[in-house]
């Protein structure tokens, strides 16, 4: 299997994305009292800003993909989301490790040597979920994302407003937040 991707494919594939855990950890917030169990099954991913230059670039082309989270047997976070390229659908999973608190993840890339830290900031588990990631592949390189998880692929007004509100908070501008058109391709269960 092909292991090089470009790296805003991968970006695109985790829908969130950050550095190994740091000082800065700390200061990132979590869902209270996360419940990993209902966070569990089928997303959407409906929403993101990032100051990457791989989204500066692609923001304008990229749509909705179906992201499934599921446990491994070694007790991490399989993390598959489905989109389409070149007019198929593809899958790819990542698996994601428990990092310090409940709702925090880190995810190593070993082919790109990166490291993502993902946080599960709010999430009400049945509707939607905000994530924050922050990512470091070598210096200069460093980026922060956040995303909205939407359970259906129309995610209601209030959380629109509540993911812009979230990102805005971040740092973001609003020309840096993206709503991802739906697409019918690639969301059916199964794969
Ligand atoms: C992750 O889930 C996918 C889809 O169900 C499966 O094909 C894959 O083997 C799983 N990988 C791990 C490491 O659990
Ligand atoms: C994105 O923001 C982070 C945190 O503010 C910063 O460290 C990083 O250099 C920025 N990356 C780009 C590509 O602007």
């Amino acid at each position: 299997m092909a292991v090089r991707y470009p790296l805003w494919m991968g970006l695109l594939l985790l829908g969130a994305w950050g550095p190994l855990p740091t000082p800065a950890q700390a200061q990132l917030s979590v869902q209270p009292n996360f419940q990993q169990d209902k966070f569990l099954g089928r997303w959407f991913s409906a929403g993101l800003a990032s100051n990457s230059t791989w989204f500066r670039e692609k923001k304008a082309s990229l749509s909705m993909c179906k992201s499934v989270l599921a446990l491994t047997a070694d007790g991490d976070l399989n993390l598959t989301t489905t989109f389409v390229r070149n007019n198929q659908c593809e899958s790819r999973t990542m698996v994601l490790r428990p990092a310090g608190p409940p709702g925090h993840y880190s995810y190593g890339n070993p082919h790109w040597g990166s490291v993502h830290d993902i946080s599960v900031v709010e999430t009400d588990y049945s509707q939607y979920a905000l994530l924050c990631t922050e990512g470091s592949k070598r210096p200069g390189h460093d980026f922060r994302m956040v995303t909205l998880y939407s359970r259906t692929q129309n995610p209601s007004a209030q959380f629109k407003e509540k993911f812009a509100a979230f990102a805005k908070a971040k740092g973001f501008t609003e020309e840096a937040i993206v709503f991802l058109p739906q697409t019918d391709r690639c969301m059916e269960e199964p794969e």
